[in-house]
């Protein structure tokens, strides 16, 4: 695995001039950020040595690089999620190339419901914390001491002076910014209302089938990690509808202008 992971590594090196601080993965519907990257080397997934083949035929992602403000950032447009089939390690790679890269900022973003019941369709989430409700660990089998320690600290696994950071900038523009507890679960259906409940009483505000896989080995690898989730629909007994993807993507849509700023506004202030 260590030699698969600097061979896509030096793949990626060898297309840029410039090798990026900052990683963002861009979550459902979330992909209009990468309309604000300029000078962009983009990059299909199929035609990076060891990425995980896509379950969906025709446009897998692709990795984008170049300058968002004076900042240069590698961004995954598209993500590989446990429900489709991957295994773990495939789930995590690129996280484990981003750290080969040098990366030590992560940004992350998702679709999720709301349990919260003061969430509304349309809200940002700052996430603070996550409880791992996936059935397969990332961490688990032989730890490689390279990469990080057998037993990780997950106890600022969402850097809270990047929270802090993200709350000041939407409270300066005016962006109201929710923050909570995000449920990971494999999907992929969403949840039953006693599901939904159930993850309402462990603690959780929002949940959804991605992110807490990216981030804990984003915290193996020692990176500072900023996440949000848009609230696509509600998770609240007496309030839950139906839901489709279609319903996730358009809320999503809407939202991502704000968080996408944010983002931005954060990115710019790191040093
Ligand atoms: N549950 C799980 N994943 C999701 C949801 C949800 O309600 N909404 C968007 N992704």
């Amino acid at each position: 695995m260590l030699e698969k992971i600097q061979e896509t590594a030096t793949f990626i090196r060898n297309k840029v001039n410039v090798v990026p601080d900052i990683a963002i993965i861009l979550g459902t519907g979330l992909g209009e950020l990468v309309h604000e990257i300029s000078s962009k080397t983009e990059i299909p997934y199929e035609s990076i040595p060891n990425f995980p083949v896509s379950t969906v035929e025709g446009h897998s992602g692709k990795l984008i690089l170049g300058k968002l403000g004076d900042k240069d950032v590698i961004a995954m447009q598209g993500r590989f999620h446990y429900y489709e089939g991957y295994m773990m390690q495939e789930v995590t790679f690129p996280i484990r190339v981003f750290q080969a890269l040098g990366i030590s900022y992560l940004f992350v973003s998702n679709a999720a419901g709301g349990m919260n019941g003061s969430f509304d369709i349309g809200d940002i989430m700052l996430i603070d914390d996550h409880i791992n409700l996936f059935p397969e660990h990332p961490l688990r089998g032989k730890n490689h001491k390279e990469l990080g320690t057998r037993f990780p600290d997950m106890s600022n696994a969402y850097d809270k002076e990047l929270r802090i950071m993200a709350m000041q900038i939407a409270k300066e523009s005016n962006i109201k910014l929710q923050h909570g507890v995000y449920v990971g679960t494999q999907g992929p259906t969403f949840e039953t209302p006693a599901e939904y409940n159930w993850f309402r009483i462990i603690g959780g505000d929002a949940v959804g089938m991605s992110t807490v896989p990216e981030v804990i080995v984003a915290n193996h690898a020692r990176m500072k990690v900023l996440a949000f989730s848009i609230i696509t629909d509600i998770g609240i007994i007496g309030k839950i509808v139906e839901v489709t993807h279609e319903d996730v993507q358009e809320a999503a849509k809407i939202a991502q202008p704000k968080m996408a700023y944010i983002m931005q506004e954060v990115i710019k202030r790191i040093s």
